[in-house]
């Protein structure tokens, strides 16, 4: 059994006398200014300042001392916590300064430099146009239906009661692809959309047709070889000419406001009546008509605008698909997208819609994007 321990002098401490303390200071102070990151500052201060710091560790031995040593003592370790509390904070001020002003530049960013370096492009007013067009029938509960551009001689002509000379078929008129009997046409018109909807669909039909077409024509002002038409269906049970004339006029004033249409008698083989339809101007709803005075620049002082062709739809067109005409008839409607757009919007040069300028398709399209 060992005795009293006779070496430990309460007044005598070691890590409690002055220079003990002093170097425990001296050795967190090094540490602090070492220190170059509020990571290794922590590191640094959880063994200074922390639990198990030399200081804390004397800061216990002060308890086993008689009154006056351990009032010195007392002092001595409180001194030295709080120059080493005020070192560590002064450092970590120091760094987070430091640590912001490398953020600062790091992160920096030219506010002067331009946002959008690509240029942005435009929607084209046909494609515009065409989607303003086909939504007045989709709110109706009609469906879009596409076609093939290249298309069926038979589709394009036969089903929809072109004789076999009609002069439209002609090479002056059509592109033929392949060899001249291949039968196969660059379509003339959306028309054969029609008979594709019918040999395609349930009944009844109610189907708007946008697309493209194409004709041997002249390149110019007023005309394109390739355009766009925008072509209407309806095959029911007990349609008229009636309902073909609501229609036409609902479409008209959804595009153009206050307006309305007339029929003109006219020919076209698949529909029977056919006719004509004009719009009333809808800019000056005809009174700029015998008046010199008052122009008019969208109907040249007309009053009307012939806007397409249109009819109640031929029953050997619906023979030729397979609908029974005792039960069904219907109405067709077809319209040229780049003539609407010239009377529309005062383009005055078809040409100008396939330049690919995207100025034009903006000042047309109203900037959307
Ligand atoms: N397909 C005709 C054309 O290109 C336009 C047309 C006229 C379409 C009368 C129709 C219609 O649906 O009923 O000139």
């Amino acid at each position: 059994m060992s005795g009293p321990n006779t070496n430990y002098d309460p007044v005598q401490v070691t890590p409690l006398d002055a220079d003990h303390v002093e170097a425990a200071v001296a050795a967190a102070l090094a540490e602090f200014s070492a220190a170059s990151t509020l990571a290794e500052l922590k590191t640094a201060r959880l063994a200074h300042a922390g639990d198990k710091s030399p200081i804390a560790m004397a800061n216990r031995e002060i308890g086993a001392l008689p009154p006056q040593a351990r009032r010195d003592a007392g002092r001595r370790i409180g001194q030295a916590r709080s120059r080493i509390a005020q070192a560590l904070a002064t450092r970590e001020a120091e760094i987070a300064e430091t640590e912001l002003a490398r953020r600062l530049v790091e992160e920096r960013v030219d506010v002067t430099l331009p946002v959008h370096l690509a240029p942005e492009g435009a929607i084209h007013p046909i494609t515009a146009l065409m989607d303003q067009m086909m939504d007045v029938f989709v709110a109706m509960g009609w469906e879009v239906a596409e076609g093939p551009e290249l298309e069926a001689e038979w589709l394009n002509f036969d089903a929809l009661n072109f004789i076999p000379d009609h002069p439209a078929r002609t090479m002056q008129d059509t592109l033929f692809v392949g060899q001249p009997d291949s039968g196969q046409v660059l379509r003339t018109h959306t028309s054969p959309v029609q008979a594709r909807a019918l040999l395609s669909r349930e009944l009844p039909v109610y189907v708007v047709c946008p697309g493209k077409a194409y004709r041997a024509d002249e390149y110019d002002a007023t005309h394109l070889p390739v355009f766009h038409q925008i072509e209407g269906l309806v095959v029911d049970r007990g349609i008229t000419l009636a309902d073909l004339r609501g229609t036409l006029d609902h479409f008209a004033q959804a595009m153009f406001g206050r307006t309305r249409t007339r029929m003109r008698p006219n020919y076209f083989p698949f529909t029977e009546p056919s006719a004509e339809v004009d719009l009333q101007c809808f800019v000056c709803q005809g009174a700029s008509v015998g008046h010199p005075d008052r122009p008019c620049r969208t109907c040249k002082s007309e009053g009307w605008i012939e806007w397409g062709g249109c009819g109640v739809v031929n029953p050997r067109v619906l023979q030729a698909c397979g609908v029974d005409t005792d039960l069904y008839s219907g109405f067709a409607f077809g319209m040229g997208v780049e003539r609407t757009l010239m009377f529309r919007n005062d383009a005055e040069d078809m040409r100008d819609m396939i330049e690919g300028d995207v100025r034009y398709s903006r000042a047309l399209t109203g900037l959307a994007r």
